[in-house]
């Protein structure tokens, strides 16, 4: 049977071996989906075990990313945009690597939660990895703007010059949350790691346009903190990260098995978990 796996450290808590094993019973595929715990100094080794004993991908996730990215022989346009890889695909040519976190993010968006983006004003918070990997889908949807904000500022001006002239319509733009104060976005997507601190960017207040969604690409439970100033902030809307974990998952699955899996029973289940 094919063998693929999510490999980080932690892996205990990952929901991908449950995801992949629900996508494969729904299609029909013959797959085997595990979880491996890499060393920190042992990702390559991990990964060509698994290769070795017949492994066909792997998910890759915290905080091998970017020595994924390295290791790919071959990437996706979306992966060398992203600088980060988080689906590895073997095969007789060797070992591709591809980014799927931010076209999860963006059919999360406009096909489950029914958010557009095309001539939208799109205000993008955080300039690590997770943002960097949004930037381009986004700009891929044709919004009217991206403003890409920051709490040290310098790097959100930094990602913003990095993708100047990738798309031919309106150029992404960079500045800190104070420089926010005075405009309004018809969507808000939360890509910094506050969350996981227990905190919410200190943003200006005012920036959702009339029915505007806040989305945070962190979830858990409940709402997030940034769920939460947003809802006080005025978002008409809010909504957290577990629809972009499975449709990232189910990009994953369409590029080693070339089917697309459905989400939404998985997503609900998922949900149901969580709660
Ligand atoms: P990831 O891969 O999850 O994006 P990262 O590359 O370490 O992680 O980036 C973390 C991001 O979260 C950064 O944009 C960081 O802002 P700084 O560049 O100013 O450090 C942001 N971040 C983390 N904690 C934050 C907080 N409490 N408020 C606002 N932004 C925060």
């Amino acid at each position: 049977m094919d063998r693929y796996a999510v490999v980080g450290n932690p892996i205990a808590h990952s929901k991908s071996p449950a995801i992949h094993a629900a996508f494969a019973a729904q299609t029909g595929q013959q797959l085997q989906y595990e979880a491996l715990l890499a060393p920190p100094d042992g990702f390559a080794d991990t990964v060509a075990a698994f290769r070795t004993a017949g492994g066909r991908g792997l998910n890759v996730t915290v905080p091998f990313k970017l020595e994924a990215f390295a290791l790919a022989d071959r990437r996706t346009p979306r992966a060398e945009a992203a600088g980060a890889v988080n689906t590895l695909l073997f095969d007789d040519h060797g070992i591709l690597g591809d980014n799927t976190d931010g076209a999860g993010l963006v059919r999360d968006l406009t096909h489950n939660l029914g958010v557009p983006l095309t001539g939208r004003r799109i205000l993008l918070l955080g300039a690590g990895g997770a943002a960097r990997g949004a930037i381009l889908p986004l700009l891929a949807e044709h919004p009217a703007a991206l403003v890409i904000a920051n709490r040290t500022a310098s790097k959100a001006i930094e990602l913003a010059r990095i993708f100047a002239d990738r798309t031919n319509g309106p150029q992404p733009a960079g500045c800190g949350f104070a420089e926010l104060a005075g405009s309004s976005f018809d969507v808000v997507i939360n890509a910094t790691a506050a969350s996981l601190s227990a905190q919410a960017p200190d943003l200006p207040p005012g920036l959702y346009a009339a029915g505007a969604p806040a989305y945070d690409m962190m979830y858990g439970s409940g709402d997030t903190p940034f769920m939460a100033t947003a809802r006080q902030d005025g978002a008409a809307a809010v909504a957290d990260g577990l629809g972009m974990l499975v449709e990232q998952a189910a990009e994953s699955f369409l590029l080693w098995r070339g089917v697309r899996p459905e989400t939404a029973a998985v997503l609900a289940q998922l949900r149901r978990q969580i709660a």
